[in-house]
Formats: structure tokens, C-alpha cells, sequence
């Protein structure tokens, strides 16, 4: 029989751990950097310093590379079976699961993410990937071809070999799991550099990649800045390949050094202004809340936030003023109060970044209707911010800002938003909202991204492939289609 008690102490089930200082992983082996340098990395919830980790640069990555080499050469690795790499991934994936609270709490202290979006989104579709590509480990294939004459020809899809890899700090986790998955499952070695503002779940998976029985070398994770570890990396003269997702400025800048170097195998996933436009037509609350998530979610940080929405003109005061409420009550603070939505941005480089987006559209005349500050006196926290009235020509209309800043604009029909939807030199992602599902189709054609989503935004899936059109990338992850980035195509011809 049920009896009325007083609720049980609401005791935090998830509490900000305590990080000892970090190594770097080369060869099998936890070291500290060549040089002894260390960085600080910081909670963005009050700035000061988590822990200190191994500062990596171009002496660090050279053992990287030396080790990845032997490890695809020589070691157990290059003789293993394709559907023991699969094992070691599908084991790689139960040990981040088995340690799925630990991670996610280790995600948002470095991050800032809330930790119920760190369990419900980030943990879940990491593990997801990891056993994707678990899958796919034996079943990568080649084809016999019909050639002219007495000949047998086939091909054989092999590792590309060293693989290069530097991810962003906005989604670290994941960014690995899509890096490391695709390598692995085809047979490469790897080099990481996570990024300098989150190192500290990348390390911790590598660790217990090593646990689950990785060979020595085939995992190397070197934390450290861009300009030196990362350069060294996509520079570097023993690497076949670079794998690179972050600004597009930056993406060029890899790209670069791959052409200079030895012609490294180069795929990018870069920035985007993605349009999500709404039809009059559409269900509009669902819609209101698509435009919500598909913005504000992740502090605003992702490469497919939905920074160009536009609102065809009958709906349009009616949806701003649903939206505009929606940021209003938005929950801003501690990313370990699981009732929180929105944790800080990353750094004090990002805030201030996202601070002058939001002086622009002020000066621009757009019409800010909510938001507009910080929130608190530390950290790197920003109210949900909500622009009407933005036009195509302003700045918050046509650059990334990777913050919590709606922009809203207005269209009058469908021939026209899909010309302004394509006025970008991005082509990351769109949406689009109606019930006409001619119309739907329509919009999903002519729209210029590498992903349209109708009725629903953000939805990812390992087996879904990402990527950008124009600048938004070169080359697709996650799917079947990221295989192809992480091999090479050999033509064996023998005379019958
Ligand atoms: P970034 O592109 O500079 O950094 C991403 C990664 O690249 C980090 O690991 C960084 O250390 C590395 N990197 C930086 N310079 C490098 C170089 N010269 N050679 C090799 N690697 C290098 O991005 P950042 O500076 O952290 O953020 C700036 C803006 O970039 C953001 O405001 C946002 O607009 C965009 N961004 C986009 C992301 C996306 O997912 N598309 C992710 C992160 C940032
Ligand atoms: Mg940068």
C-alpha cells in the first residue's frame, strides 16, 4: 500500500568530478610532451582551471606518426582479421557505456554542455557509432570487374594507412566517435589531436580503447594547439591522410598544408548558415519547436544550427512571438543542474566571438526581441537571444556565429526563399516545414546542402551521412559513404 513520504534528499547523481593532470598516449605508452609543456584546461562555468595536460607539438607528433606507422607495418594490427577489428570496436563501444555517467559528466565539466544533453544526446549516439562501424569491419569489399581478354581483375578496398585527425570541442565525443569508427572499422592507424579547449574525454576513451585490447600504436591521441600540433599533423610527410572538422578558414588552412606536403587524402567538415524555413502551411508549433532545438541546442555551438530561419509572411508575427517566449524561458545556468538547457559557451574566446555577433545586429537595425546579454558575472554564459527583422545583407544573416542568436527572417514564397536559401557560400544543412508534401519536395531538391530535414531538424543517425556542400566540406562521414574516405582502391590484374 502506497504511503505518503517526504521525497528522498535530492542528492546530485551527477557531480563535477575532480581530473588529475593528463598525458599524452603514443605507442602504446602515457607520456608526458617532448618539450614538458603543459596547457590548462578550463571549466567554462567560472574559468579556472580543471586539471593540466601534455602540451603536444611537432616533436610529439612525429613519435605519433613513427608509432601509428609501425603499428599499421609491423604490428598485430596489420595482420589482424577484419572481424576482430570489429570485435575490438563493438567492445570499444561497451566500454564507453559501461562508463557512460562517468563520460558524460566528464564532457560537460570540460565543455559546458548540460549533462542531461550530454546523456540523452552526445553519450548515446557515441556508442551508436562506435557499433556502426563495428558492423561494418568484414563487410568493406571489392568487386571482381568483366575486363577484356584472358585476364581475373578485382579490386581491394585497403586501410589508406597513418590517418590524421583534429576535432573541434564542440561535441568531442561524438566528433571522435565519428573520426575513430570509420578509421578503425577499415583497418588505418590513427593519429588525434582533440581540441585544445576539451581534450579531456578523448583522452579518457583512448584509455579505454587500450583497456579493451587495442594494439599499441594504432591509437595515438596528442592533445594540443592548432597552429603547432595541428599544423605538424596535416604538414607532416608520413600521414596519408587528414581528417579535419571545425571553421571553414581553418579547413583551408589544413587543406593547404596536405597540397605542400605529400598530397595527404584530406575530407573536412566545416561551417554552415544552414536556412530552416517555415511555410505558413506548416504545423506551426512544431515548427516553433524544431526552430527552438534545431538553434538553440548545444549553446547554439553546432556547425547545422538552423541560423537562417526563415518565416513565410502570413505566419510570421504569430510564430516570432511563440519563438520569442520559447528563448524567454529558457533555462540558463549550472550544465550539472539537470533542469538546466543551456550551460556557457565554451571560452572566453567564443563568448566574446558570439558578444560581437550580437553588436551587429544591433547596429545592423535588426530587432532584437529578447536576450541580448551575459548572464551572471562569471563564465562564459549568454542569454537565448532572438533577432527579427534580419535581412540577407547583415552580418548575423551570413556569417557562422556558434552562440545561442536567433536570426528570423521573412520570404513570400517558395521560388524565392530557395534563391535566398541558397545566397551563401555554405552548404551544410536546411529544413523545411509544411504539410505540402509536393512542396517538401520541391524545397528538398533545389536546396543546395548536403542534408534537408522536412518536419524535423537535428535528426543524426550513424548510418545518415553528413556533410557539406560548397564550403561547408569535402567528403561525407558517418554511413557507408565514410568508408570511402578511409580507403584506398587497389586493381589486381592477373593473366589467366
Ligand atoms: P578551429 O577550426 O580553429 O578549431 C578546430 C580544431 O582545429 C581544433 O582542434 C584546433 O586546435 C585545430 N586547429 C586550429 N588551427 C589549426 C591549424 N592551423 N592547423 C591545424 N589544426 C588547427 O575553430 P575554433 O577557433 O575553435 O572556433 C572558431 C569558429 O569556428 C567558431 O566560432 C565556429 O564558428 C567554428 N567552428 C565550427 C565547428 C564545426 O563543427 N563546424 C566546430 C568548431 C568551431
Ligand atoms: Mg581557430
Amino acid at each position: 500500500m502506497a504511503t505518503a513520504t517526504a521525497p528522498a534528499p535530492t542528492k546530485p547523481k551527477h557531480a563535477k568530478p575532480r581530473v588529475p593532470d593528463q598525458q599524452m598516449l603514443i605507442g602504446g605508452k602515457w607520456v608526458g610532451s617532448a618539450s614538458g609543456k603543459t596547457f590548462d584546461t578550463t571549466d567554462p562555468t567560472n574559468g579556472e582551471t580543471i586539471c593540466r595536460v601534455a602540451e603536444g607539438d611537432k616533436t610529439d607528433i612525429d613519435l605519433a606518426v613513427k608509432a601509428a606507422r609501425a603499428a599499421f607495418e609491423f604490428g598485430p594490427w596489420s595482420k589482424m582479421d577484419a572481424a576482430e577489428r570489429g570485435r575490438l570496436l563493438n567492445k570499444l563501444a561497451d566500454a564507453v557505456e559501461a562508463h557512460k555517467d562517468e563520460l558524460a559528466a566528464l564532457e560537460s565539466l570540460d565543455n559546458g554542455k548540460p549533462i542531461a544533453d550530454s546523456l540523452a544526446a552526445d553519450l548515446p549516439l557515441t556508442i551508436a557509432c562506435y557499433r556502426y562501424y563495428a558492423g561494418w569491419a568484414d563487410k568493406i569489399t571489392g568487386q571482381t570487374l568483366p575486363i577484356a581478354g584472358p585476364y581475373f581483375s578485382y579490386t581491394r578496398h585497403e586501410p589508406i594507412g597513418v590517418v590524421g585527425q583534429i576535432i573541434p570541442w564542440n561535441f568531442p565525443l561524438l566528433m571522435q566517435a565519428w573520426k575513430w569508427g570509420p578509421a578503425l572499422a577499415c583497418g588505418n592507424t590513427l593519429v588525434l589531436k582533440p581540441a585544445e579547449q576539451t581534450p579531456l574525454t578523448a583522452l579518457r576513451v583512448a584509455q579505454l580503447a587500450q583497456e579493451v585490447g587495442f594494439p599499441d600504436g594504432v591509437i595515438n591521441v596528442v592533445p594540443g594547439y592548432g597552429p603547432t600540433a595541428g599544423a605538424a599533423l596535416s604538414g607532416h610527410m608520413d600521414v596519408d591522410k587528414i581528417a579535419f572538422t571545425g571553421e571553414t578558414g581553418t579547413g583551408k588552412i589544413v587543406m593547404t598544408a596536405a597540397a605542400q606536403s605529400n598530397l595527404k587524402r584530406v575530407s573536412l567538415e566545416l561551417g554552415g548558415k544552414s536556412p530552416n524555413i517555415v511555410f505558413a502551411d506548416a504545423d506551426l508549433d512544431a515548427a516553433v519547436e524544431g526552430a527552438y532545438f534545431g538553434l538553440f541546442f548545444n549553446q547554439g555551438q553546432c556547425c547545422c544550427a538552423g541560423s537562417r530561419l526563415f518565416v513565410q509572411e502570413r505566419v510570421y508575427d504569430e510564430f516570432v512571438a511563440k519563438v520569442t517566449a520559447k528563448a524567454k524561458a529558457r533555462k540558463v545556468g549550472d550544465p550539472f543542474d539537470l533542469s538546466n538547457e543551456q550551460g556557457p559557451q565554451v571560452s572566453q574566446e567564443q563568448f566574446e566571438r558570439v558578444m560581437g555577433y550580437i553588436d551587429a545586429g544591433k547596429k545592423d537595425g535588426a530587432n532584437m526581441l529578447v536576450g541580448g546579454g551575459r548572464v551572471g558575472d562569471k563564465g562564459y554564459f549568454i542569454q537565448p537571444t532572438v533577432f527579427s527583422d534580419v535581412k540577407d545583407e547583415m552580418k548575423i544573416a551570413r556569417e557562422e556565429i556558434f552562440g545561442p542568436v536567433m536570426s528570423i527572417l521573412k520570404f513570400k514564397d517558395a521560388d524565392e526563399v530557395i534563391a535566398r536559401g541558397n545566397k551563401t557560400l555554405y552548404g551544410l544543412a536546411a529544413a523545411v516545414w509544411t504539410k505540402d508534401m509536393q512542396k517538401a519536395l520541391r524545397l528538398a531538391n533545389g536546396l543546395r546542402a548536403g542534408t534537408v530535414w522536412v518536419n524535423c531538424y537535428d535528426v543524426f543517425d550513424a548510418g545518415a551521412p553528413f556533410g557539406g556542400f560548397k564550403m561547408s566540406g569535402v567528403g561525407r562521414e558517418l554511413g557507408q559513404y565514410a568508408l570511402q574516405h578511409y580507403t584506398e582502391v587497389k586493381t589486381v590484374t592477373m593473366a589467366l
